[in-house]
């Protein structure tokens, strides 16, 4: 670990020399984090791509990983040192799938679901390059709605802002921009180019059911709970529609964590 910053309340960037994985990551991919040396907990966490690191030459040498504090994994790795190191694992699942070349972007986001946005708003923006890839301009425009539950939570706006997305902020309590959900500020600007999200189930399914009525693609990043991350165990499915009507479950670590909001059937 290099860097170990607070953004946000309980919210921090962790920072890891970690040439193979940087390399080799692409946006809407993620990896798995363990504490070295502790069976508790066994488990490593899922944790999406922030951004890459680049060294003065432009080779990626690191990665950024932005964590909120919730349970015993994270609690833990707050209190991580910058020199002590983590077990990292990845680039593990897909990409996001393929938005083709619109006008316009609209990542949409809610909690900690900021964080798989900023790599993949430079990616569409055509300033970065990902995977050994060259960089390519996607899109002319990506807007990034962002919804938490108070200002002290919003974390990263900055870099979003860097990076070239144009923020639009909502918070429940109305400390910080739109005052109520970020789906209703995304409905308030009408229908757009695609639409991409990432946060908690009820955001998602507001989200789906809104590009469902403006007709404009959507796909979902699930934050799923996840064990191995490789598609061993089998504790993350998700039920998906299949081409013949009928539903059948996917495992979200390899054939997400991003889905066609259309073909994703909800509980
Ligand atoms: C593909 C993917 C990418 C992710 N990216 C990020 C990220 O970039 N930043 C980030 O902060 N988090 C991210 N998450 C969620 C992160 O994995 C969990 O917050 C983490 O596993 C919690 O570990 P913990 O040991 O601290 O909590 P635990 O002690 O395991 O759990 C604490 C509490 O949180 C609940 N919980 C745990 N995981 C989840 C979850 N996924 N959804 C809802 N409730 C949960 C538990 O039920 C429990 O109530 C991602 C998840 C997935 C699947
Ligand atoms: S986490 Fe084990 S199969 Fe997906």
């Amino acid at each position: 670990m290099t860097e170990h910053v607070r953004l946000a309340d309980r919210t921090l960037r962790v920072r890891l020399a970690a040439a193979e994985v940087a390399a080799a990551v692409r946006p809407g991919q993620f990896v798995m984090l363990r504490l070295p040396g502790t069976t508790d907990p066994l488990l490593g966490r899922p944790f999406a791509l922030y951004d890459t690191v680049l060294d003065a030459g432009g080779t990626p040498v690191g990665i950024d990983v932005v964590y909120l504090v919730v349970g015993k994994m994270t609690g833990k790795l707050a209190e991580v040192a910058v020199g002590e190191a983590l077990e990292v694992w990845g680039p593990l699942g897909k990409p996001f799938l393929d938005v083709g070349t619109p006008d316009h972007v609209r990542l949409v986001a809610g909690g900690i679901g900021q964080t798989p946005f900023l790599a993949y708003t430079r990616e569409l923006l055509g300033t970065r390059g990902y995977g050994g890839d060259p960089p390519r301009k996607r899109t002319g425009k990506v807007s990034l709605y962002y919804g938490v539950r108070a200002a002290s939570l919003a974390a990263g706006v900055d870099d979003f802002r860097t990076a070239g997305a144009e923020v639009h902020l909502a918070s429940d309590d109305g400390s910080v921009g739109y005052r109520g959900f970020v789906t209703r500020l995304l409905q308030s600007h009408g229908p757009g180019g695609p639409l991409v999200g990432c946060g908690p189930e009820p955001m998602l399914k507001a989200l789906t059911k809104l590009a469902a009525g403006w007709v404009v693609p959507c796909q979902v990043s699930l934050e799923t709970p996840m064990a191995c991350g490789f598609g061993a165990c089998f504790s993350c499915v998700t039920k998906v529609r299949q081409p013949d009507g009928d539903w059948d479950y996917k495992r979200v670590c390899v054939d997400g964590p991003a889905f066609d909001a259309a073909k994703l059937v909800w509980e």
